[in-house]
């Protein structure tokens, strides 16, 4: 039988042991190696003027991050039925991006534009000009959105990665496969 005295030692005892543990738990979490596969990629916009972009190198591709300018965002209007012929996919049902950018800009916000830098046909880096992109390989054509036209050899649109905003100026690259 345990009397008072005993009890609170073994009380006392506990909250040492307990705070001990505390204590002591970033130094040997420290020593332990990481599992965690957190293979992101934050990148900053905030020096990009509209135009203007930078390509990125990351789980072993180029990836482009562009700013486009208010004439490069009207010239992705889609809406027009002649436009969309043009279009191999237009919609972008065949091709590879995630939900939030099934729409007319490809992308969160319409302003930034986020792709894989390769041509969808035989994986070519494509060349960004005003508007558009070009692949120097078999020629294929890519709109400002990635969206291949109609006599390409590239069977679909550009890939568009997995990403977020965690700031107004900063955005996050996901590996979400
Ligand atoms: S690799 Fe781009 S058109 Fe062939």
């Amino acid at each position: 039988m345990i009397n008072r005295r005993g009890l609170l030692t073994r009380i006392v005892q506990g909250f040492t042991i307990t705070g001990a543990a505390f204590l002591t738990y970033p130094f040997f979490k420290a020593w332990i190696p990481k599992f965690e596969n957190d293979l992101s990629l934050d990148v900053a916009i905030n020096d990009l003027h509209p135009g203007q972009s930078k390509v990125v190198h990351w789980l072993g591709r180029n990836l482009f991050v562009h700013r486009r300018s208010q004439t490069e965002l009207a010239l992705l209007d889609t809406s027009s039925d002649s436009t969309r012929e043009k279009l191999k996919d237009p919609n972008s049902k065949e091709s590879t991006q995630p939900n939030f950018a099934l729409n007319q800009y490809r992308s969160l916000r319409p302003e930034i534009f986020v792709v894989y830098n390769n041509c969808t046909h035989l994986g070519c880096e494509v060349l960004h000009e005003v508007g558009i992109f070009k692949c120097p390989c078999h020629q294929s054509d890519f709109d400002g959105a990635g969206r291949v036209v109609e006599a390409a050899a590239a069977p679909i649109n550009l890939e568009v990665p997995d990403y977020q905003y965690i700031s107004g100026n900063r955005i996050r690259l996901l590996q979400t496969v």
